[in-house]
């Protein structure tokens, strides 16, 4: 038992019992052929699925798209799904067979990328029966190639069920495009199973029962700190409590590496943005100053500081930064999604 491990779980004895969302993705999974599983960085989503997928002992490929290059190629997909099948015994018998199918059908002169396309497609065929998940799917949006069609096709043509996760939930939904008529998958039946932080007593007792597996005590006031600064996010209590166990740091130095982690993530990201980053990061330290701002609050301050800003872009940033899940909106006012992203954003950014 160790609910402390820095990696996503993949054990059921190390699983913090999420009762609630590991039945929804066990009736989404039986009863349809799509599952999206949504959350913010650091909710549980990768560990819930892993977990849950090694207890059904159903054929899966789990491929994490956080590991395809920023701009996605066929090639770099199909890579990864061939990786990946290469771990186990059942992968590699599969990719055996597929090699020796690829021999015959080599020197029809396929043009190069409608080949990579075809062997995809015959890596997915030989998948029948299985379930593919695809971590961090909003990945695959940044691509010449049009994934979501690909999608489209596994879910029509084949019997693979698809489980699609990812933390920047608005990009994923903008590359799902479920909802629009013109988008390949378009009216495909799914179910979403959303992760949310723990509530307050929940992050206590997952607290002191991993105190309890480290076999250390832990002085009260010093777990009522952490729930304080965390706010349930799975991710962080596990951070904290492995810190704790392993270095006996204190709190405050603790909190102050997960802030950096954080706003490190967040840099990665906005690089993005190119020039535009200044203003992202201008819009992020009001939002974190003031701790729920409005939109005038927001449009001044940049202002002030990088001057004028026209209300489309203002509102393509504001966008961008909640769909990527750094923000959240609140009735009119915008915050940080994660009280220790708010915390490094103001000690870091
Ligand atoms: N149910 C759980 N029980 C124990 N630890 C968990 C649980 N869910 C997540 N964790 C821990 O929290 C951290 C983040 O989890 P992860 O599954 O990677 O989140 P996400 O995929 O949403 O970013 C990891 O260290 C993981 O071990
Ligand atoms: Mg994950």
């Amino acid at each position: 038992m160790n609910y402390f491990s820095p990696e996503p779980k993949k054990r059921k004895e190390d699983f913090f019992d999420m009762e609630r969302e590991w039945s929804a993705l066990d009736r989404a999974l039986k009863k349809g052929k799509m599952v999206i599983v949504t959350g913010l960085r650091r909710y549980g989503k990768t560990s819930l699925i892993m977990t849950y997928m090694n207890e059904s002992r159903k054929k899966y490929v789990y491929l994490n798209c956080r590991l395809l290059p920023p701009v996605v190629s066929l090639n770099s997909f199909k890579a990864l799904i061939e990786g990946e099948l290469a771990k186990n015994s059942w992968g590699i018998r599969l990719l055996q067979n597929l090699k020796s199918a690829e021999v015959q059908l080599a020197g029809f002169g396929l043009k190069v990328d409608a080949k990579s396309e075809e062997s995809v497609l015959r890596t997915l065929k030989a998948l029948e029966g299985s379930v593919l998940v695809m971590d961090e799917a909003q990945a695959l949006r940044m691509s010449s190639y049009r994934f979501d069609s690909l999608l489209a096709y596994i879910f029509d043509a084949t019997d693979i069920k698809l489980i699609i996760s990812g933390s920047e939930v608005g990009l994923l939904y903008r590359f799902l495009r479920l909802e629009d008529p013109e988008a390949p998958l378009y009216g495909r039946a799914y179910s979403e199973v959303r992760l949310n932080p723990l509530s307050k007593e929940k992050a206590k007792e997952f607290l002191l029962r991993g105190f309890e597996q480290e076999k250390i005590t832990v002085n009260e006031k010093v777990i009522e700190d952490a729930l304080e600064k965390l706010d349930g996010v799975i991710g962080w209590l596990a951070y904290f409590g492995y810190s704790l166990a392993t270095g006996g740091l204190s709190v405050e130095k603790i909190y102050e590496r997960a802030s950096k982690l954080a706003v490190d993530e967040l840099k990665k990201a906005l690089k993005l943005y190119g020039s535009a980053e200044r203003r992202y990061s201008e819009a992020l330290r009001i939002v974190a100053t003031l701790s729920s701002a409005s939109w005038s609050e927001i449009k001044r301050g940049i202002e002030a500081k990088l001057g004028k800003i026209t209300d489309s872009t203002l509102a393509n940033i504001l966008r961008n930064l909640t769909d990527a899940g750094f923000v959240k909106k609140d009735g009119n006012k915008y915050k940080v999604a994660d009280p220790v992203l708010q915390h490094g954003i103001l000690a870091y950014l």
